[in-house]
């Protein structure tokens, strides 16, 4: 039951429909009876100031973000945070105690978490990884991985100019690890490239409900290397499938989801929350 005192929260979008965030947050502020509401906020591209204007005017206490408003929210909040800064993107906004917004970002944590609990016994210092992909979410997957210490990281792309951007800036911001080998390759290379890795990432868009099958020969994986996938719909995908049926250790990507909500959830709600099995048979039955 909400009260005149309700903290607001929400995900701004576009489009935000089929978003997921409310059903998570929703099950959320049930389970701990939180007098707060979590709504989804549509927002055209060219109304994303007018709409941030209205959220401060209205106290919100902040507000998720997903595409197409992620990078274009660094300049729309008050300060940044070290995550956003160096993913160059702002999944998480937090109203201060000073009615100042933080920008931040929890992705690289969300994938991180994920990998850690799933897979407890996985050592990321020092691994070699390959990553599929160099949009939005694989930016938090390379911060993720390179602050965890994988020290090999392959960077692998259908556009071959943003895996190497992708590659180099990172480079520049781990650039105190002398041992870190952080590399583009070819599309075309990644069957050879997949010989090497204990970690395969795939943060493409491929293989998710209506796109095209990520069909790549991935023979040469070593059958010791853990294997995940970003794609949560479905959850399990064609990659997991293959990689489960070969005995390679797999996580799928909802996990992900779950765990980049909790710090905004937990500031805004001023609640601590757990991720468990509970929250995701929630999502999942969404
Ligand atoms: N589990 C989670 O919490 C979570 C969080 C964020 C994202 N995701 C998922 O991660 C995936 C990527 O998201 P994003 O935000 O990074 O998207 P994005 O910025 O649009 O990037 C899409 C990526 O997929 C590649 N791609 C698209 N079509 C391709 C094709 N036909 N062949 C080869 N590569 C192709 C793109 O390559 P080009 O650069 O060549 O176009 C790019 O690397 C999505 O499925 C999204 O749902 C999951």
């Amino acid at each position: 039951m909400m009260t005149g005192k309700a903290v607001c929260a929400g995900v701004m979008g576009w489009p935000v429909a089929h978003s997921k965030s409310p059903q998570l947050h929703g099950h959320w502020l049930r389970r701990y009876g939180i007098d707060g509401a979590y709504i989804p906020l549509p927002v055209a591209p060219d109304g994303l100031a007018e709409a941030v204007a209205g959220l401060k005017a209205l106290g919100f206490a902040g507000w998720n973000v997903t595409i197409p408003h992620k990078q274009a929210m660094l300049d729309h909040v008050d300060e940044l945070t070290p995550e956003a800064r160096a993913i160059a993107a702002v999944n998480t906004v937090i109203r201060q105690d000073d009615g100042r917004y933080l920008g931040h970002n929890t992705d690289a944590y969300g994938f991180m978490e994920n990998l850690r609990q799933t897979r407890p016994d996985f050592e990321f210092q020092g691994k070699s990884a390959l990553l599929l992909g160099a949009g939005g979410a694989s930016r938090a997957v390379v911060q993720g991985l390179l602050a965890a210490g994988v020290t090999q990281l392959t960077i692998a792309n259908r556009s071959f100019e943003r895996a190497e951007t992708l590659a180099g800036e990172f480079r520049q911001t781990f650039s105190q690890v002398p041992s870190l080998v952080c590399r583009a390759v070819a599309w075309e290379e990644v069957p050879k490239a997949a010989g090497d890795v204990q970690l395969l990432v795939n943060a493409t868009s491929l293989g998710m409900q209506g796109k095209p099958a990520l069909d790549l020969k991935l023979d040469a994986l070593p059958g010791t290397a853990l294997v995940t996938d970003l794609v949560y719909n479905p959850l399990q995908t064609d990659l997991l499938a293959w990689a489960s049926q070969r005995g390679n250790a797999t996580v799928d990507g909802l996990g992900m989801l779950l765990h980049q909500a909790r710090a905004g959830f937990e500031a805004w709600f001023k609640t601590p929350v757990v991720v468990d099995d509970d929250l995701r048979q929630a999502v999942l039955a969404s």
